[in-house]
């Protein structure tokens, strides 16, 4: 057992401030225990989001010492103790109160992306063939437990809010996962470019830095996304072979 101090960020929209608190940690505790810890013996009225305390609901996301993480794995043995562990809710989002932020723009933003249209079924039985290995380079995405962490770190949000211009890097991972699916038909490229920013990502990798389902976000997603985008609209062949063969 060890005494650790930490320092919250409490407040609403209206604006706030860190708040000291102390308490005894024991071996394996996680930054979310300790929160509760503090919840239930100092700051009943601390308002924290969490539900599955396993890293697979994606409730839990935070910034802790400054780092979008969430709470429920980030074993306090693993920052350092020479100074208090700060706590602050996301930045790209709106704030409700304490560690809670507002996310519902990502479900609005999810709601308009073209949703999967498949191809007709290849057998008269109703059924498709696929290649396994067009399966397995999707199924990365689907690891995805939208906490929106890579949303927070993305400077195009955080720093430059163009929240009504760019989608972000987890709804890149989104259409990735829908583009890139073998019976998918459906072209998603224009509306990459209008109208969900993808010109806007600078392939900083921040987003691929704090997954915690360890997504290759920019190297699996984003660059194959551009370059689809590039070919539709900058490759002259490309165009002339769409135009007569109606493939996208
Ligand atoms: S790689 Fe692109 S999407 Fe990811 S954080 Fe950087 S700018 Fe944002
Ligand atoms: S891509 Fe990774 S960081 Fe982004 S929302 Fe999904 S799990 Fe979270
Ligand atoms: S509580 Fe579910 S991911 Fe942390």
């Amino acid at each position: 057992m060890a005494i650790v101090n930490f320092q919250i960020w409490r407040g609403d929209s209206a604006g706030g401030k860190y708040e000291s608190y102390s308490t005894e940690v024991a071996e394996g505790m996680v930054v979310l225990d300790a929160v509760h810890q503090i919840q239930a013996t100092e700051a009943n009225d601390l308002a924290v989001r969490w539900n599955c305390k396993a890293g697979k609901c994606g409730s839990c996301s935070a910034e802790i010492n400054g780092m979008p993480k969430l709470m429920c794995m980030t074993r306090l043995s693993d920052l350092p103790v020479d100074k208090p562990v700060t706590i602050q809710p996301m930045k790209a989002f709106p704030h409700i109160k304490d560690l809670v932020t507002d996310v519902s723009w990502n479900f609005r933003v999810k709601k308009k992306i073209k949703k999967f249209k498949p191809r007709p079924p290849d057998a008269a039985d109703g059924t498709w063939r696929m290649f396994q290995e067009d399966i397995d380079r999707v199924q990365e995405f689907r690891k995805c437990i939208e906490c929106f962490l890579c949303q927070d770190v993305c400077h195009v949000l955080r720093e430059h809010h163009l929240h009504d211009e760019f989608i972000g890097p987890r709804f890149f991972v989104y259409t990735a996962a829908l583009e890139m699916h073998p019976l998918d038909m459906e072209d998603r490229r224009e509306d990459l470019k209008k109208t969900e920013g993808i010109g806007f990502c600078n392939i900083t990798k921040c987003c691929t830095n704090v997954c915690p389902e360890e997504i290759k976000i920019t190297d699996n997603a984003i660059i194959p996304l551009k370059e689809r985008v590039a070919d539709r609209f900058y490759d002259p062949l490309k165009r002339i072979f769409r135009m007569f063969s109606g493939k996208k």
